[in-house]
């Protein structure tokens, strides 16, 4: 009996060990994670799809246009520069079986609101439905709230908020009318968490969280189409590059070290499955931002201790001109 009960610790206390070196791993929340291993495949689930994805022309965008495109998906590639689009474009038909006409181009700046109905009639005209719209395109920020114009603030808000809930308002009533679609937002971990140098950031994917949380109730009586909220932590990009300063018309520009973020191929993959099993949010990223998001939403006092420490690190890191995140997660050696 002795034996019996000494067995069945030791089981108990390796299954234990298991999903704890699992933990150590992981790269997305467990929700997803188990979904990429048991759920559907993204393969099974985008052959012949029509999908738009904004903010096409870089980073996780362009990365997901060259996975869709493998799969076999059509696409409308969306963002402000259209020779990067016909860049994407050329590399998404010369390694898939796609052909010219299955993918779409439609250059504009996502803050020129009054384009969008026009963008969504030529989709509609060329495709004749959007089955997933992939609301990408975004700018960050690193400035300290005190030294930042408004203008930044607005801006952001402009982009990241307003842009992205124009174009859905104006791609979901295709979708009521075929009863079936996928609205994929790219919000962030800021969408949940307290960032410094990010204040206007962290604001607008916060409203891009609240926004999206609440339609995914509105759209219940839509059981076809479903809303998917993505958070990525830090992910390989030139979001740093491209990310507001002190003013609006500044961008930080400096080359950002890479080294401890995510590559952009293993967060789109995550992105599709997230679509492809309709899951309402996932987390992705690597630790320690990963348990980050873990103690914001189960020890939110613990989370704010760690925040603190890791945010007045960072703020130090930004005033001595350093990549805000670089010297304590940084890989390189030198
Ligand atoms: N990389 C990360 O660490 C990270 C983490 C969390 C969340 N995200 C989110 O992921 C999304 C993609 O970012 P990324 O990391 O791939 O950065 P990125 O390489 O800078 O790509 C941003 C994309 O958005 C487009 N864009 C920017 N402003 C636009 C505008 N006004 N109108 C239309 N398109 C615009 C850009 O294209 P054009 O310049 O051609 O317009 C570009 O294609 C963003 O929403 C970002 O907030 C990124």
């Amino acid at each position: 009996m002795d034996l019996l009960i000494l067995l069945m610790l030791c089981c108990c206390l390796a299954y234990f060990l298991i999903q704890i070196i699992r933990f150590i791993k992981a790269d997305a929340d467990l929700t997803l994670l188990w979904a990429e291993r048991f759920g559907h495949s993204p393969e099974s689930k985008f052959r012949g799809s029509v999908v738009w994805v904004t903010g096409a022309s870089s980073g996780i965008g362009e990365a997901l246009c060259y996975q869709l495109a493998k799969l076999g998906a059509r696409l409308v590639l969306t963002s402000r520069r259209e020779a990067e689009l016909q860049r994407v474009k050329k590399k998404c038909i010369e390694i898939s079986g796609l052909e010219n006409n299955d993918v779409l181009v439609v250059p504009f700046d996502l803050t020129n609101i009054s384009a969008h109905k026009a963008a969504t009639d030529k989709v509609v005209e060329h495709f004749g439905r959007i089955d997933v719209l992939v609301n990408n395109s975004g700018r960050s920020q690193r400035s300290l709230c005190l030294d930042t114009d408004l203008d930044v603030f607005r801006e952001l808000m402009e982009i990241n908020y307003f842009g992205t809930i124009s174009l859905t308002k104006h791609v979901l009533p295709h979708m009521i009318q075929k009863k079936k679609g996928k609205i994929v937002t790219i919000s962030s971990v800021t969408g949940f968490v307290g960032v410094p140098l990010s204040s206007g950031y962290a604001a607008s994917k916060h409203a891009v969280q609240g926004f999206f949380n609440s339609l995914r109730i509105e759209l219940g009586c839509y059981p076809g189409i479903t809303v998917s909220n993505i958070c990525p932590g830090p992910v390989q990009s030139n979001i740093v590059e491209n990310a507001f300063a002190e003013h609006a018309n500044q961008k930080v520009g400096a080359t950002a070290d890479q080294s401890y973020k995510m590559p952009a191929e293993r967060c789109a993959r995550l992105i599709l499955v997230t679509a492809a099993n309709d899951l309402n949010e996932t987390w992705i990223s690597d630790h320690p931002y990963l348990l980050i998001c873990y103690f914001w939403q189960y020890a939110p006092t613990w989370a704010w201790w760690i925040t603190g420490k890791i945010g007045q690190k960072r703020i130090q890191n930004f005033k001595s001109g350093m990549d805000a995140d670089s010297s304590y997660f940084s890989k390189k050696t030198s």
